[in-house]
């Protein structure tokens, strides 16, 4: 059981975030990567494709014989992932918009969270931000076009930047000091976010304590992967993987898929 692979994915790009954290804590895991692309973004859709989407993306995976899966994915996870852990009989990692150490270490008592509509709407996350954020002010904006952007290779560009502007210009007038990232494709933003931004913002995104979970739960289950042959890692993607590539350095084993 083992020896199996961890399956992780997202609607494009930005789940490989969290894959290169899962990799960098547990570099004997043999994993496998679905970047949905061609139905990318997700964070506009309604509820039940964004379920349909996530079910076909897991049986992908439990057809490829994953030992645990990862969404990772806010949207997708805020949606979609009671309904997978109910009905398929193996562990599901999520991710969720790292709300509470923002509204535990924030001094100004206001936070920012730039996410997708489709996770910023979701039951899910209006439960977490009441639970831990209570007596915080969290400035929700949904980071509309960003991800088509980001899906296209463009990180940096000037459409982006101007798009950020307009997103981060109400957070600053409010006094934020954190900005929570709620979408996994958003810290391939960190490098522009850094050189836009008051040094006094924290910029946070939870892909450690996915990766952290991920190897408590393999470790909990006995799932950890003990054997020394050099672990398979391969990413696929139904969009263009020149940009999959191009996020990955071109390291890592990555092929178009017709799915
Ligand atoms: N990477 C995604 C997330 O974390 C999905 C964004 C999208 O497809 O809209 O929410």
């Amino acid at each position: 059981m083992s020896k199996k692979p961890i399956g992780i994915f997202d609607s494009g790009i930005g789940g490989t975030s969290i894959f290169k954290e899962i990799h960098t804590l547990l570099p004997n895991e043999n994993c496998i990567y679905l970047a949905d692309s061609k139905n990318a973004p997700y964070g506009n859709k309604s509820e039940e494709k964004i379920l349909q989407l996530s079910i076909k993306n897991t049986e992908y995976l439990l057809d490829k014989g994953c030992k645990i899966i990862v969404v990772a994915c806010n949207t997708a996870t805020t949606n979609a992932i009671s309904y997978l852990r109910a009905n398929y009989d193996i562990p599901f990692i999520g991710i969720e918009p790292a709300i509470k150490p923002a509204a535990l270490n924030t001094q100004s008592k206001t936070v920012g969270i730039l996410a997708t509509k489709g996770t910023l709407s979701s039951q899910l996350f209006h439960k977490t931000t009441d639970l831990y954020a209570s007596g915080i002010k969290v400035i929700e904006q949904v980071g509309e076009g960003i991800v088509p952007l980001i899906e296209t290779g463009q990180l940096d560009s000037h459409e982006m930047k101007a798009l950020l502007e307009t997103y981060l210009e109400p957070m600053l007038k409010q006094d934020i000091d954190y900005l929570v990232l709620g979408c996994t494709h958003y810290p391939y933003l960190i490098p522009t976010l850094t050189k836009m931004l008051p040094e006094n913002i924290t910029i946070i995104d939870s892909g450690l304590a996915v990766a952290k979970q991920t190897q408590a739960i393999l470790t909990r289950q006995n799932l950890l992967n003990s054997s020394i042959d050099k672990p398979t890692i391969k990413l696929f993607s139904n969009g263009d993987i020149s940009v999959l590539n191009s996020v990955l350095n071109n390291e890592f084993d990555v092929s178009y898929l017709d799915f």
